[in-house]
């Protein structure tokens, strides 16, 4: 299983900005990626094309988008379709970004909706699952995983493609916050992620790759990516330099 690299920019860059920082990526990683590694970035829906441009042609580089909405077309001011990012030249999409679930208020439902449509257009999904801290301190962390699990996953078909399906255990307070979960929080939680994805899809879950995020650098993705059922990262902040993720990708 090729480990993902995946890079989340959010809401920053322009089309120029996006097309400078991968053509940095492309200058500093395609040529010692190693065989084992791909690497993912999801720009803004603005600057997908730039970005797209730029890795048409190399190998093993992919572009996603953060979001896109459940239905092939029709009157949805604002949202994008999965054959739209298909179009630009995309072949991933997140769901369930912590911060469309605690910021714009997407439901584990809605989540899930997305989720199963972007794989039936022909996408692959990054499905985005993790508590929040008030959550983790009651102790409720497997219980907020295995229902964003459950939902988030319940139309996609038992026989989905593996490796078109990756799930991202990102601990909502590790995100933008610069504190990374610890070994121990992570080897549990991935874990439980594999037991659940297992006892949904059987052994077809044995392939599918867990990615872990939360203020992932250079200095800590070598020991995390290290761990059992680490099968990549996403990166958020320090994704948004070609220099610093690029370091990520080859750490
Ligand atoms: P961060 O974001 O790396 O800035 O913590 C990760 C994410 O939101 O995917």
């Amino acid at each position: 299983m090729k480990k993902l690299m995946a890079a989340n920019w959010k809401m920053f860059k322009t089309w120029d900005e996006a097309q400078a920082t991968a053509l940095e990526l492309v200058d500093l990683a395609a040529a010692s990626l190693p065989a084992d590694r791909e690497v993912l970035v999801c720009p803004p829906f603005t600057s997908l094309g730039a970005v797209a441009e730029v890795f048409a042609g190399v190998p093993r580089f992919f572009t996603g988008g953060q979001d896109f909405y459940c239905r092939e077309e029709g009157a949805f001011t604002g949202e994008i379709a999965p054959g739209m990012l298909l179009d630009l030249g995309a072949s991933f999409g997140l769901t369930g970004h912590s911060e469309r679930r605690h910021v714009i208020g997407e439901s584990d439902q809605l989540v899930g909706e997305k989720t199963a449509f972007g794989l039936a257009a022909g996408l692959s999904v990054i499905l985005c699952v993790g508590e929040l801290i008030e959550e983790r301190r009651a102790g409720r962390v497997e219980e907020v995983l295995e229902r964003q699990l459950r939902i988030g996953l319940a139309g996609v078909p038992r026989d989905i493609e593996p490796k078109r399906l990756c799930v991202a255990y990102e601990p909502v307070w590790a995100i933008g916050t610069g504190e990374v979960a610890g070994p121990g929080e992570i080897l549990e939680a991935h874990a439980f992620v594999r037991k659940t994805l297992v006892a949904i899809f059987g052994d077809n879950a044995n392939e599918m790759r867990v990615l872990y995020g939360g203020s992932v650098k250079p200095s800590n993705c070598a020991e995390i990516i290290a761990l059992d059922n680490v099968d990549g990262v996403l990166v958020g902040g320090a994704s948004l330099q070609g220099e610093s993720f690029s370091q990520i990708v080859l750490a």
